[in-house]
């Protein structure tokens, strides 16, 4: 079982937007575990605190250290972090090699900051890794952390039932998926490719790559590149 930890101020946003579907169902089936704790259940401070002013000066509050740390003990206390991952926009950027890779651990702990960020000497004393989803500026860490538990879950082994498989979606290969098509086979006048129809899986196969690679050097032609470095013989 592949457990989550999330430290955050919102445990809230976590529940509510990880609760459903295919991470849901994966939950129930025991192979994975996502806890959200809220920070503040943490602090010393009797009013709740969490944050306080930044020493230099400059707007904003920061979230200080001891709620977090005690947090962090408290969640790896029974079971030790492979990994702790502070989400900020100053980090390594999130990709699917990234999640294929997370799947192997056994515990993963999220730290979500919020106001201006969190005091330095904390991150030092518990972070492992610093990873941002994109150059953009969030309000706060819960979503960044969403979408990583998410594209990591969909790594872990029983996950995707079957039909749901990663071998052949975008990035499996360094490519984007292939167009796709359900009935009817024409709809408002346009046609499903003829070849598709025909029965014929080897040129189906063939088909499905040119149109990949195509749709690759449309859209991401970044990908395309790095693609074709590594398959020269690999033509359109
Ligand atoms: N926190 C705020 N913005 C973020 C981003 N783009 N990635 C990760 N964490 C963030």
């Amino acid at each position: 079982m592949t457990r989550f930890s999330v430290m955050t101020l919102f445990p809230e946003m976590i529940d509510a937007g990880l609760n459903v579907s295919i991470l849901a169902r994966a939950a129930g089936k025991g192979l994975i575990d996502i806890n959200a704790v809220n920070i503040r259940d943490y602090t010393d401070n009797k009013h709740g605190r969490v944050d306080d002013y930044t020493y230099g000066g400059g707007a904003g509050m920061l979230m200080q250290a001891q709620p977090i740390y005690d947090c962090y003990q408290a969640l790896t206390d029974d079971h030790p972090a492979g990994r702790v991952i502070y989400v900020t926009p100053q980090g390594r950027t999130f990709d699917q090699n990234m999640a294929r890779e997370l799947a192997e651990e056994e515990h993963i702990v999220f730290l979500c900051g919020h106001y201006e960020g969190v005091d330095e000497r904390v991150l030092e004393a518990i972070v492992t890794d610093y990873v941002s989803i994109g150059d953009y500026v969030l309000t706060g860490g819960e979503l960044p952390a969403m979408v990583m538990i998410d594209a990591i879950s969909r790594h872990i082994p029983g996950v995707l039932h079957n039909e749901e498989s990663t071998d052949t979606e975008s990035f499996a290969e360094g490519l984007l998926e292939y167009p796709q098509y359900t009935r009817p086979e024409e709809w408002m006048g346009r046609k499903v490719p003829e070849i598709l129809l025909s029965g014929d899986h080897a040129k189906v196969d063939v088909w499905r790559h040119q149109e990949s690679l195509i749709r690759t050097k449309q859209r991401r032609p970044d990908l395309y590149d790095v693609y074709m470095a590594s398959h020269p013989e690999d033509t359109k």
